[in-house]
């Protein structure tokens, strides 16, 4: 019975360190962000607009987004954006530019940013998580 216990602790310890990284983890870094405003500016403000509050017949990007993908991964938010936008010509852009709009997107949403660039590959590992209470 002990045994099983401490499998079950260590399994537990496991998963916790491993699997439960969240976007308010700092999932980006500032100097992404920048370059993902500028490609922001470029490609997706004429229809979400410059302050990402969207139109009458276009979804906002600030606000709904983070409550509306919690569960998921950043990929997920990842490979909608670089298979679907920008409307008109989807696909359009790099992975990196994609990555870097994305950063932007989760800094203006009050994201914290971090140390290390996200990436379509470190974007699978970080998850949507609502807005903690208190940090
Ligand atoms: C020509 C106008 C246009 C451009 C440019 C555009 N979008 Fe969109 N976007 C839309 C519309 C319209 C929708 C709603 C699409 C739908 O429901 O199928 C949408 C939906 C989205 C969504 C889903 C939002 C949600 O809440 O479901 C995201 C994310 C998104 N766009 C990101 C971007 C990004 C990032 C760019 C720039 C790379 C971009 N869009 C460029 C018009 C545009």
């Amino acid at each position: 019975m002990r045994k099983l216990m401490a499998a079950a602790f260590m399994l537990l310890a496991g998963a916790g360190t491993a699997q439960t990284r969240t976007i308010w983890d700092g999932a980006y870094t500032d100097a992404q962000a920048e370059r993902g405003h500028t490609a922001y500016m470029q490609n997706c403000s004429r229809c979400h607009g410059e302050s990402l509050m969207g139109t009458f017949e276009v979804p906002p990007l600030v606000g709904r987004i983070i409550p509306y993908y919690s569960g998921s991964s950043l990929a997920v938010f990842l490979d909608y954006i670089s298979t679907a936008m920008p409307l008109g010509r989807p696909g359009s852009l790099s992975p990196a530019t994609n990555a870097d709009i994305m950063a932007y997107i989760l800094k203006f949403n009050e994201v914290p940013s971090g140390s290390k660039e996200l990436t379509a590959d470190t974007a699978r590992a970080i998850q949507f998580t609502p807005k903690p209470r208190k940090k």
